[in-house]
């Protein structure tokens, strides 16, 4: 297999980004469509993951450093292309001169955070009717 993780353009790939978020939030997970679409969409810098060409994968970082909307199909899960593509967005927030980043993470997925170096900070609250928990890591140990 064949794994390309990359940046993507809102305007040129949005129909893209948005197919896969539909069916992993709006369909699998029941978030409302109009919440899983925000105002941050045009600003944040977008992210793609590609296995032998065919898009499986998305999640974006805004400027205030928040990291979100993390998804990989259904049928790629548990390969590692999520923890590859969070790590590609830490480097990418690194060279844009974030030293920390954060993100919102539902709580089913504290693990897969705490994995790739994210500590919870703070309680547990709801968000789209769905737990989520706040988790931070830190930049300065990643190199560039
Ligand atoms: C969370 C997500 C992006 C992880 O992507 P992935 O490619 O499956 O992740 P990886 O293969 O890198 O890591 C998988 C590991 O994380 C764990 N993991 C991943 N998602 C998990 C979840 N939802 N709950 C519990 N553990 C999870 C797996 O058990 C696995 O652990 P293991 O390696 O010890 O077996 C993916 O499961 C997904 O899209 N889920 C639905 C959307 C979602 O919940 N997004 C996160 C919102 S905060």
């Amino acid at each position: 297999m064949a794994i390309v993780v990359r940046t993507a353009n809102w305007h040129s790939e949005r129909s893209t980004i948005r197919t896969i978020r539909e069916t992993v939030f709006v369909r699998e997970q029941k978030v409302p469509a109009d919440l899983e679409w925000d105002t941050l969409e045009e600003s944040a810098q977008h992210f793609l993951v590609f296995e032998d060409g065919v898009a499986i994968g998305t999640g974006r970082l805004t400027a205030g450093g928040k990291i979100g909307r993390l998804a990989i199909k259904k049928s790629a899960r548990g390969l590692g292309y999520g923890a590859q593509l969070l790590e590609t967005i830490c480097e990418h927030a690194r060279h844009l001169g974030h030293q920390r980043v954060y993100l919102h993470a539902q709580q089913q997925a504290q693990g897969f955070y705490s994995r790739s170096g994210f500590v919870v900070e703070g309680d547990i609250f709801s968000e789209a009717n769905i737990p989520h928990i706040r988790m931070v890591r830190d930049l300065d140990s990643l190199s560039g």
